[in-house]
């Protein structure tokens, strides 16, 4: 059996570049799951549908082939926001669910071709629901404000325009809907280290996460 890294939280807490840098230092396979849901949110609005209706977001989700996970189109704020909302769809969550745990439980090889030690896969539910069984659990956090002025960065840096009012404004309805959805919403799960980000770098970030998972003696 593989290790499975869980590492939850809110959009742009740092999540995905301390991902990153675990999976390059235990050698893991990583699968970002945000993707799998901006995918399917994008699908929807690809065709013309409401990625509130329930039955356009699990029927794209069903449809969805691995090879939608590179269009560049999934990192815009618009998809994120048909996510967020295809996201709590129950149906949609039970057709992705396999997929992730299968990911999960067989990580496919490295870049190199060596085999991957475990896998880690990063979003809202992996710890509570994706892999109640991960060896290592991480919920990174930070304050709305501070994760607001990343995401607004980030943007200009890839040179989309952005209006600072409207990210803060998008985040906040982002994290309301998925902290309140009934169907597994944004939560800490009670054996994860909680590392919040807000008044740390990504060095620090690691340094945390590596102390928490150093203790562990897993390899
Ligand atoms: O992490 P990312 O910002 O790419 O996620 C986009 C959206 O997908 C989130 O706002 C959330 O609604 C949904 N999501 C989820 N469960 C996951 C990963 C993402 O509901 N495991």
């Amino acid at each position: 059996m593989s290790v499975i890294f869980a590492i939850d939280g809110p959009a742009a807490a740092g999540k995905g570049t301390l991902a990153k840098r675990l999976e390059a230092h235990f050698q893991l396979a990583k699968l970002d799951t945000g993707l799998l849901y901006r995918a399917t949110g994008y699908k929807v609005l690809a065709s013309g549908g409401d990625p509130e209706d329930p039955q356009a977001a699990e029927d794209a989700a069903r449809a969805l082939n691995p090879a939608e996970l590179d269009n560049p189109e999934l990192r815009t704020d618009e998809a994120a926001q048909a996510a967020s909302k295809v996201s709590a769809v129950p149906g949609v969550r039970a057709a992705l669910l396999d997929f992730q745990r299968d990911f999960a439980e067989n990580p496919p090889a490295l870049a190199d071709g060596s085999p991957a030690k475990g896998a880690i896969l990063d979003g809202r539910d992996i710890g509570t629901t994706v892999c109640p069984n991960a060896q290592v659990k991480l919920f990174v956090t930070a304050s709305t404000e501070i994760r607001a002025k990343r995401r607004f960065k980030e943007l200009q840096e890839r040179g989309l325009e952005a209006i600072y009012a409207r990210v803060l404004d998008d985040m906040k309805e982002r994290d309301a809907r998925d902290s309140s959805r009934s169907a597994s919403p944004l939560a800490a799960a009670t054996d994860a280290l909680v590392l919040d980000t807000s008044d740390m770098d990504a060095d620090q970030a690691f340094a945390a996460a590596l102390d928490f998972i150093v203790a562990k003696n897993l390899f």
